[in-house]
């Protein structure tokens, strides 16, 4: 066990001058309590609304090594799901590590899969006759519910299905066999409640990239492709915009050239180079007939879209924006263990003009935060004025302080909430049954304690951006990704 004295205590000092090989899991957002496979009740504090029943489910990356393995990069942590269940005043917590191939690979020391930023332990043979290693089933990004499945996510060509009372998976989401099997569906799909249709992008590498957005109803695994968009050099895709009309691809230059990947022991993501001089290419496919139009403005990193909508000929995107791809190096576990990476992109709408190629530009706020979130069914592909994330908390004297910040698009102006002691991640917002306005409800986000020895879900009224309630665990949650609010009965 390694001393964790200097990461102790309320204010976490980031810059502390930690030996580069400590593990990231010493310092305490990342650490990890034992799982609590059965329910136990958190603290709760304040009054919950009556009208909130349901589950906060997310899925983290928890482990980082094992005796024979260590992951590089904090993508590559080994998943673990937990819930926060609302009923009326009280909640209870659970969670479960996943168990998929990637993960028994990790603990046996056999890494053989492929990764985001960690090298596979494949012997050189087995490199030779498959030239591209399988990709991995570690779904620790996000998790959604697809027609009664709940869905646990990574960046990869498997999804794995997680029992809602176990938080157990009981195996991969089963599409039917068709041309996009082997490619690389984003962890982040989008939901059309007017269509009923999921709607998600693929990648798939041959000798140029194919990528795609398909598809299907929630309950059906048939996927169908809607538009495709060739390159020779292909982007990192995390995300991508949805409108009623056009799916949009953020084709920003950090790129990889497909051949480089053949033989490769390296992690995914190793093989991509930033290329600023391309620009960023905006790609619109039209979801009638899979027309592909371009555009094209200065270059730019994103992880994550904010929204999207049309304007008479104009189609407005906002995406959080980072000036280059530094930030994925600042995601090596090794250097996390030293300091928080800073997740400062700024929110920025992105302009673009049926036949002008150029897009414009446009800072939309000064607050740099992640893990975006909206009132996704009501404004999702429409005009929108608020949007919620995760603030960045590094103080110029090295403490840290993160905060759920709301940003008024309309109007300007932004308010936060921040108690000092957590690390808040990505806020849910879940409306107020019979709401009068977009931030008519409440924001659910989970903080990690700085000293490592609880977590606590938040209740924030998405309004006033006050806390009226808590729900704290003694139990450490690792900072981690993404998740759902599914909504309970009654
Ligand atoms: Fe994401």
């Amino acid at each position: 066990m390694q001393d964790n004295s200097s990461v102790a205590g309320e204010n976490v000092r980031m810059n502390a001058s930690l030996a580069p090989s400590r593990s990231i899991e010493s310092l305490a957002p990342f650490r990890r309590s034992p799982e609590n496979h059965s329910a136990i009740p958190a603290q709760v504090t304040g009054q919950i609304p009556h009208w909130l029943r349901g589950e906060v489910v997310r899925t983290c990356p928890a482990v980082f090594e094992t005796r024979a393995w260590r992951a590089q990069h904090w993508f590559d942590g080994l998943g673990m799901i937990y819930a926060f269940r609302i009923g009326g005043a009280a909640i209870d917590f659970r969670s479960r590590l996943l168990d998929p191939e990637a993960a028994r690979d990790a603990w046996r020391g056999k890494a053989n899969l492929g990764s985001f930023g960690t090298p596979t332990a494949r012997p050189l043979l087995q490199r030779v006759f498959a030239p591209v290693a399988r990709i991995s089933d570690n779904t620790n990004v996000n998790i959604v519910k697809m027609g009664q499945d709940l869905v646990a996510m990574t960046e990869g060509d498997r999804q794995n299905i997680v029992d809602r009372d176990t938080l157990a998976a009981t195996g991969a989401v089963s599409y039917a066999k068709d041309a996009l099997n082997g490619a690389i569906m984003s962890a982040h799909p989008h939901f059309d409640f007017e269509r009923g249709k999921v709607l998600n992008v693929a990648t798939g590498f041959g000798v140029s990239g194919t990528i795609s957005i398909y598809e299907h109803a929630p309950a059906a695994r048939q996927r169908t492709v809607i538009g495709s968009w060739q390159t020779k050099r292909v982007p990192y895709v995390h995300t991508f915009g949805l409108t009623p009309q056009q799916a949009i691809l953020v084709a920003h230059p950090f790129v990889v050239t497909p051949v480089k990947m053949l033989w490769s022991s390296k992690g995914y993501i190793d093989h991509f180079t930033w290329e600023p001089v391309e620009g960023t290419r905006l790609i619109l496919i039209d979801r009638s007939n899979g027309a592909v139009r371009e555009h094209v403005t200065d270059a730019f990193f994103i992880f994550h879209t904010v929204n999207a909508f049309e304007r008479g000929d104009t189609t407005v995107l906002d995406v959080l924006a980072y000036p280059d791809a530094q930030i994925m190096a600042s995601l090596r576990t090794v250097r996390m263990a030293a300091t928080l990476p800073e997740l400062r992109p700024a929110l920025t709408r992105i302009v673009m003009r049926r036949g002008i190629e150029r897009a414009t530009v446009e800072k939309l706020s000064d607050v740099g935060f992640e893990f975006p979130s909206t009132h996704y069914r009501r404004v999702s592909g429409q005009p929108y004025r608020f949007a919620y994330g995760a603030s960045d908390g590094h103080r110029p004297d090295g403490t840290y302080a993160s905060a759920i910040v709301k940003i008024d698009i309309e109007q300007g102006g932004t308010q936060s909430f921040s108690d000092g002691s957590y690390i808040f991640g990505e806020p849910l917002f879940v409306s107020r049954p019979d709401a009068d306005g977009e931030d008519d409800g409440v924001l659910l986000t989970v903080g990690s304690a700085q000293n490592g020895e609880s977590s606590m879900l938040a209740v924030i009224d998405a309004r006033t951006m006050a806390l009226i309630a808590s729900a704290t665990v003694p139990s450490s949650i690792p900072l981690g990704f993404h998740g759902s609010f599914v909504r309970g009965e009654g």
